[in-house]
């Protein structure tokens, strides 16, 4: 079997957890980055142990993934990604039963068409959008959606004002997302206003489109898991039209640093070693306050971009601009988004500057 990448000239893709990391058997990648850094390595799940006893990936070795560019590169994104057992175990078993049942199909075998309306619960920042762009990338590339585009909406893009108003703009919001993904955020508040509540009209019209354009595009309702248990159990035809449900659960401090990491080594950055336990510190309090609430890898990401920023003021005022200081962020930093944090009494997700 001849590898398609072989004469690639990028650099080979290391995939190893934090302090090892190893080359896969592959000879080149697809993927422009360096480095694969994911924190659980679900995707390698069938691999073999190299002499150092680091598992090699078994999906990424397959020559069906590696003849196509777009699914090699949707799943090294998603192995990449700190933690997120579920959807990683789910995405394994997905391609696992296309690339079998493609080999069933040659040899005459049936094979079903599966629905795949999903339902994605967990707290703000876990990761919930991130992943819906994902799948529509892994969905388009396996033939299983059209195009894999992601449709993102709430409550108030699809409630109208009088009745019918509502189907319809539920139905364009349907059209817009044909041939990929409905994403809905905060699903349950479809249901919050009861019987009379327009957001009925809503689930109604979508739980016809599930029906009647299968295999043309995909529903994710999404919000926080007991929310939508709650609203699963407002009408009983709902819970067996989504087959899988998906939960992102709260990033631990150590997986929120995790992902600092790569969000920094994405922005070519540093954290000083003072910098990542003032870091530590932060999440660790803001994870603790009972309100707002605590918004994950999202929160990490607005600490960093603030880092950043205090970083620049910094290295200006200073005048120091040799490659060492224009990379590392110190503790500094961290905490000069920490002090306009709490100075300017604003949420994680406003802007201090
Ligand atoms: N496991 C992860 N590894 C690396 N980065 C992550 C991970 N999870 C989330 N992120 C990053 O954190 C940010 C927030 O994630 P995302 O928007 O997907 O969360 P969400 O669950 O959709 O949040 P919300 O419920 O508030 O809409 C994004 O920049 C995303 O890339
Ligand atoms: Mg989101």
């Amino acid at each position: 079997m001849a590898y398609p990448f072989a004469a690639d000239p990028r650099p080979t893709v290391l995939i190893g957890g934090r302090g090892r990391e190893f080359a896969p058997a592959r000879p080149h990648s697809p993927v422009p980055k360096q480095e694969l850094r994911g924190g659980t390595f679900v995707l390698a799940r069938t691999g073999t142990r190299d002499a150092q006893g680091n598992v090699r990936s078994g999906l990424f070795d397959l020559p069906e993934i590696q003849s196509r560019p777009d699914l090699y590169g949707a799943l090294a994104e998603l192995e990449r990604l700190i933690g997120l057992g579920e959807l990683k175990t789910f995405v394994f078993e997905l391609v696992a039963f296309v690339l079998v049942s493609e080999r069933r199909r040659q040899m005459g075998l049936r094979v079903q068409p599966q629905s795949y309306h999903m339902v994605f619960s967990g707290s703000p920042g876990t990761g919930k959008t991130t992943a819906a762009r994902l799948l529509g990338r892994v969905f388009a590339a396996l033939g299983l959606l059209p195009r894999g585009h992601v449709v993102e909406v709430e409550r108030a893009d699809l409630v109208g004002e009088y009745i019918g108003h509502t189907a319809q703009r539920t139905r364009d919001a349907i059209q817009r997302a044909m041939g990929g993904i409905l994403f809905i955020d905060e699903a349950y508040s479809l249901a919050r206003g009861g019987e009379r509540d327009f957001g009925r009209e809503a689930i109604d019209t979508l739980v016809k489109a599930m029906e009647d354009h299968r295999e043309r595009f995909l529903l994710i309702l999404a919000g926080y898991e007991r929310e939508m248990e709650e609203f699963l159990a407002t009408n009983p035809g709902l819970p067996s039209r989504f087959p899988f449900r998906l939960r992102f659960p709260d990033y631990t401090v150590e997986e929120l640093l995790a992902i600092a990491d790569l969000f920094v080594e994405e922005r070519d950055y540093r954290l000083a070693p003072g910098a990542r336990a003032a870091l530590e510190r932060l999440i660790v309090r803001e994870k603790r306050k009972f309100y707002p609430p605590f918004s994950n890898a999202r929160f990490v990401r607005n600490v960093v971009e603030g880092a950043i920023r205090a970083h620049a003021a910094r290295v200006l005022r200073e005048g120091r601009m040799s490659p060492q200081d224009l990379t590392l962020l110190t503790v500094r930093d961290v905490e000069a988004w920490e002090g306009g944090f709490a100075g300017e009494g604003t949420n994680e997700r406003g802007l201090r500057w």
